[in-house]
């Protein structure tokens, strides 16, 4: 399957007022050597409020949180991604709805983790993540021994980490992470269509399922206390 064709696609940047209202810039050397020169990821400082946080990591071009943000008003969403094209289209699509509730921010999420507050987001989302091709990109793989601890810690009692993935061999490798850790109340399973039915495909779920592929997920759970 030549999963950088997908990537391809003709969009342009937003305007000034639709970019200033939906997209952050965190660009990585800054984000490396000053992280404390961006505001931290909660709702009180990028919102101005106090709802609840959801965030998703490698979120594309944003149709499953821009979803999630239109059917859950009393919460904010941000999600996070390093390909500019696909969160201009992120930012696109929430504008044309007008939603209140979401932010996209440009940044490689593992310079992120040091701006998360502790036991703070309700959710994390991990969707279609890349799998690398090579097996130095494999080495390279987002979900890793860091990103579950940074994940553990900086999600409130209760939350839950929910990953999908098309891809068996990435799954089983999570799944075994996840299992050895040790700190999760952990579920798993496999489904052809939508892992969660009422809730809306990515671009990715949707392509892969177009073309027959099953949908490993995982949900992952902090327990309560
Ligand atoms: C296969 S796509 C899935 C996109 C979306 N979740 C979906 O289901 O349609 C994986 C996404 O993760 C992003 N990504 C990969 N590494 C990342 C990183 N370190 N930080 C943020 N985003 C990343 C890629 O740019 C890409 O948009």
């Amino acid at each position: 399957m030549p999963r950088r064709k997908l990537g391809r696609m003709r969009v342009s940047p937003p305007d000034d007022q639709t970019a200033r209202r939906y997209l952050r810039w965190m660009p990585g050397k800054r984000l490396y050597e000053n992280p404390g020169s961006f505001p931290q990821i909660s709702s009180p400082s990028l919102f101005g409020d106090h709802r609840p946080l959801e965030i998703e990591v490698g979120c594309g071009t944003g149709e499953f949180l821009c979803h999630l943000a239109s059917q859950n008003p009393d919460a904010n969403f941000v999600g996070f991604d390093i390909h500019k094209k696909s969160l201009y289209k992120a930012v696109r699509n929430a504008a044309s709805k007008d939603l209140p509730n979401i932010l996209f921010v440009s940044a490689d999420f593992r310079l992120v983790y040091p701006l998360l507050p502790d036991s703070s987001l309700r959710a994390i989302h991990l969707r279609f993540p890349d799998p690398g091709m090579k097996p130095r990109e494999r080495k390279k793989r987002l979900f890793d021994r860091r990103f579950l601890d940074e994940s553990f810690r900086s999600l409130q009692p209760s939350g839950r980490l929910l990953v999908v993935t098309d891809h068996q061999e990435y799954f089983e490798q999570m799944l075994t992470l996840s299992i050895e850790d040790g700190r999760w109340l952990t579920s798993h399973g496999v489904k052809t269509h939508s892992p969660d039915e009422e809730r809306p495909v990515s671009r990715f779920e949707r392509l892969w399922t177009s073309r027959g592929r099953p949908a490993f997920w995982i949900t992952l759970q902090k327990p309560a206390v």
